[in-house]
């Protein structure tokens, strides 16, 4: 094999040189236009210099030539791929940032701590064999107040209390966010042609309300309607008893207060015993001292909402209850403002 032309060995130790010592892509670049550049470049004319070549030297001459082109093609490749790991390599130390850490985990949402409560209650009247039905937020007069026994001179139906969302038809107002989920009592007796009724119905309600630390003028309630022969207060209080056994524990106490609601009769409050004080402290703040903490409404459905709805009422009875969901979850946790349901601040709310 013939020598190698001193100018091709030139030529190549002075190129490696050249690009040992560019220390960045603009040097690389500069080095590759040096040799490489189409009109000037340093290899590109040692390869057009081979037609230039004595013909019995050419051949030798030209694979010479072809060999180093190739070799600082690779060499330039080589180095490249070279800075850039320094590159990476220098960034991981010198800024301590650690690319093969995990990335940042996104925040998960989770159910509104109402919406929570609202739904274990709701399992536990299933389990007890109620199904879940649904009414209008948007509700009529007809069934929000006159229906469940309101009559006209009711407070209730007051500016005071009732968001009315019409104008006057008829010199009437007739329209409005329903104030109770009771409506939906004669509302679901409607649609079911015979007894028996056995149904939860929850819902937001939308009362005026100046608000307090038990008061919000949106509150979600769950109406139950029990509807049969042989329906008794006795299965009423056995279906709240054990709904509260299955929300607060199972060594709560619940007791019955009389009370009046137009709907039933006879109507009663339910209680349960204070789990803050356990009914020790005339101090407590939950209970007012009295040891017990009012939680729902209910009672017989009157018998003339029975007849409204076309079922006999020497036939069948039924039992009815209203409860509110934001006072369970209040009870639940041990929260003490109601109004930090519906503050949208997630640091509260993404404790449940
Ligand atoms: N609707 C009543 C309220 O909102 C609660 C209730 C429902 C009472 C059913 C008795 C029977 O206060």
């Amino acid at each position: 094999m013939p020598d190698v032309d001193p100018r091709i060995e030139g030529l190549r130790t002075e190129a490696l040189a050249a690009l040992a010592s560019a220390s960045d892509e603009a040097g690389l670049e500069q080095w590759r236009i040096t040799f490489f550049g189409r009109q000037d470049g340093r290899v590109s004319a040692l390869l057009r210099s081979i037609r230039d070549v004595p013909a019995d030297q050419r051949a030798a001459f030209g694979a010479a030539a072809n060999a180093v082109k190739v070799e600082l093609e690779g060499a330039l490749e080589a180095r490249q791929e070279g800075l850039k790991s320094a590159a990476l390599k220098a960034l991981t130390t010198e800024a301590a940032l650690d690319v093969t850490l995990p990335g940042r985990p996104q925040p998960l949402g989770r159910l509104h701590p109402v919406t929570q409560t609202m739904r274990d209650c709701l399992t536990a009247f299933q389990e007890m064999g109620f199904r879940v039905a649904e009414g209008p937020e948007v509700e009529w007069a007809r069934y929000n107040f006159d229906a469940a026994r309101i009559p006209e001179d009711h407070p209730a139906r007051d500016m005071w209390d009732t968001i009315w969302v019409n104008t006057l038809i008829d010199g009437e107002r007739n329209m409005l966010l329903r104030t109770h989920t009771t409506p939906n009592q004669v509302r679901v007796m409607e649609r079911t042609p015979e007894p028996p009724v056995r149904v939860v119905v929850p819902g937001k309600c939308y009362r005026q309300e100046a608000t307090d630390a038990t008061h919000e003028w949106m509150l979600t309630q769950i109406e139950g309607l029990a509807v049969d022969e042989g329906v008794r207060m006795t299965d009423l209080k056995g279906v709240l008893y054990g709904w509260a056994r299955k929300m607060f524990g199972a060594d709560r106490k619940i007791i019955f207060h009389h009370s009046y609601f137009p709907f039933v009769e006879p109507g009663v409050e339910m209680a349960i015993d204070c789990f803050i004080c356990r009914g020790s402290g005339s101090a407590c703040h939950t209970c007012h001292g009295t040891g017990w903490i009012e939680i729902l409404g209910a009672g017989m459905v009157h018998p003339e909402i029975i007849e409204n709805a076309g079922y006999d009422s020497s036939k069948v009875t039924g039992f009815a209850f209203g409860l509110g969901v934001e006072r369970v979850a209040l009870l639940r946790w041990g929260i003490e403002d109601i109004r930090n349901f519906y503050a949208n601040d997630l640091r509260f709310l993404s404790q449940f």
